[in-house]
């Protein structure tokens, strides 16, 4: 193929050629929204640096969750603001607590929607940190156990899908344990494998309230700078029975996306985190960019690099331009 018997712009002439020789759609069934729940009634509160998200009180959460589903978005994953933190994260396991309390109120109130579960100490500890703290080190097998506990917690009040994104070594296994011995061999684990210590999860910890106090997550999240460990991670989290497994932030890791999905040929997520969202939001509200524009080619680029499935605030923006 040369030119000039070969011209590529042929078929761009016009939105109906380009149309049909299109190879990636994007669709609202492609989009998970995340909220954030928190305790109280009628409370949404701005999250200032994730512009059109908020804190939700369960009340709230319903609407919103409603609001996805005519959308077409096919599924939501809930973050818990507990009301109160301790040392062990005990408001992330307890048969009350916020998250299971917004699970069983959602399944109740609507249906046909997958409610998933972000499975972490992180929110609910006084240190912030995403397990067992002991002697200003983060415990690796001791918090295996209470991981183990909040997912479980989250299956038995109705979750779809649980998700781990603490980092710890052995935590699939772990969960897949417990759930298996109590009845939910069929609720699936979306395993964050692939998730890196970024400077992207800024505005996440200040909707979530749950910056580590001391320190930062190096020391169990992935160094940016690689990108066959992101492979192990996978094998790992698979063999310990990942049903899916996600890459985490999204668009500055296009390349570790397209190289889980090459090599492993399993449903991969993405999660496009809080820092990509304001990124865009922010330029978007100088004028600098389009935003709505911007937005698509982003969550195109990420479906592009492999991703089945984005978590991304967009979702619901997104879905609306696709026509859900
Ligand atoms: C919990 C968790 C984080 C995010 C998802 N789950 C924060 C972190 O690891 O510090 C970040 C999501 C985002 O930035 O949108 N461990």
């Amino acid at each position: 193929m040369k030119f000039p018997e070969y011209r590529p712009r042929r078929l761009r002439k016009n939105e109906i050629f380009r149309r049909m020789i299109r190879e990636t759609h994007l669709g609202p069934e492609d989009l998970i929204l995340p909220l954030f729940v928190c305790p109280g009634k009628s409370v949404r509160k701005p999250i200032l640096s994730m512009p059109g998200n908020f804190q939700l009180s369960i009340d709230q959460l319903i609407e919103e969750v409603k609001e996805a589903k005519s959308l077409g978005i096919p599924g939501v994953i809930l973050f818990g603001i507990p009301e109160k933190k301790d040392e062990v994260g005990s408001q992330g396991y307890a048969e009350d607590g916020i998250v299971q309390r917004a699970i069983r109120s959602v399944k109740e109130k609507v249906d046909g929607i997958l409610v998933m579960t972000d499975v972490c100490l992180c929110e609910y500890t006084s240190h912030g940190h995403c397990g067992v703290v002991k002697d200003g080190d983060v415990v690796n097998d001791d918090t295996l156990e209470l991981l183990a506990r909040q997912a479980l917690s989250h299956a038995k009040a109705g979750a779809d899908m649980v998700a781990p994104s603490d980092m710890m070594d052995g935590r699939v296994g772990a969960i897949r344990d417990a759930l298996d011995g109590n009845g939910f061999q069929d609720t699936p684990i979306m395993a964050y494998a692939a998730k890196y210590a970024s400077s992207f999860y800024g505005p996440f910890r200040e909707a979530a309230e749950s910056p580590p106090q001391f320190g930062d997550r190096k020391s169990y999240q992935m160094d940016p700078a690689n990108g066959d460990e992101a492979l192990r991670e996978v094998r790992l989290d698979l063999e310990e029975g990942a049903d899916m497994v996600m890459v985490k932030p999204a668009l500055p890791y296009l390349d570790i996306i397209y190289r889980v999905k090459q090599a492993f040929n399993i449903p991969v997520a993405a999660y496009n985190v809080s820092g990509e969202f304001a990124l865009v939001k922010a330029a978007a509200q100088q004028g600098w960019v389009d935003g709505e524009l911007v937005m698509m080619e982003v969550l195109t680029s990420i479906k592009r690099a492999g991703a089945d499935v984005i978590l991304t605030y967009f979702a619901k923006d997104a879905a609306r331009r696709l026509g859900g």
